[in-house]
């Protein structure tokens, strides 16, 4: 699960922060009152957190992913979203064990312009 959500990090608009001090980061100063948007996206595939950060590996371990957000602010329905996605695979395996894409996996159509990234349609065969 945490790899399915570091690897897709489904929320693409970036969440938008203002500073409430002075504070450098990797050497870029950023100052008290300046609006900053924050990535997780990016985050996600920080080099120096995860290796080959742009392979899908389900065995990595992806814990400290960043797509519920940091802080205060983070997603307060993560424990809800976490359990969701663990009854919905095993129960969705568990049924269809055959489960399998209909269409080539080269011609599903991602939604690059929406809020929430995903496929804009999913053929499935069983
Ligand atoms: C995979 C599913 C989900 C993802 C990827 C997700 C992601 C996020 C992200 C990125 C934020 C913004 C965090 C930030 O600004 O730092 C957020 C905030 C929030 N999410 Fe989620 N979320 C998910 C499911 C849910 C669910 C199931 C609920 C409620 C039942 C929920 C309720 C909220 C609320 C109330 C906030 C605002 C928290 C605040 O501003 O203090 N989310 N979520």
């Amino acid at each position: 699960m945490e790899e399915i959500l570091r690897y897709l990090d489904v929320t693409h608009s970036g969440k938008r922060r203002v500073a409430t001090e002075d504070i450098v980061v990797n050497g870029q100063m950023i100052q008290a009152g300046d609006p900053v948007v924050v990535l997780s996206v990016s985050a996600n595939r920080d080099s120096s957190k995860f290796e080959d950060p742009n392979v899908f590996d389900l065995r990595r371990d992806s814990r400290t992913q960043v797509s519920f957000g940091y802080g205060p602010h983070q997603c307060i329905g993560q424990p809800l979203a976490r359990l969701e996605m663990q009854i919905m695979f095993t129960a969705l395996l568990e049924r269809f064990p055959n489960l399998e894409l209909a269409v080539p996996v080269e011609s599903l159509e991602f939604k690059g312009d929406s809020l929430m990234y995903g496929v804009k349609e999913l053929p499935v065969r069983w």
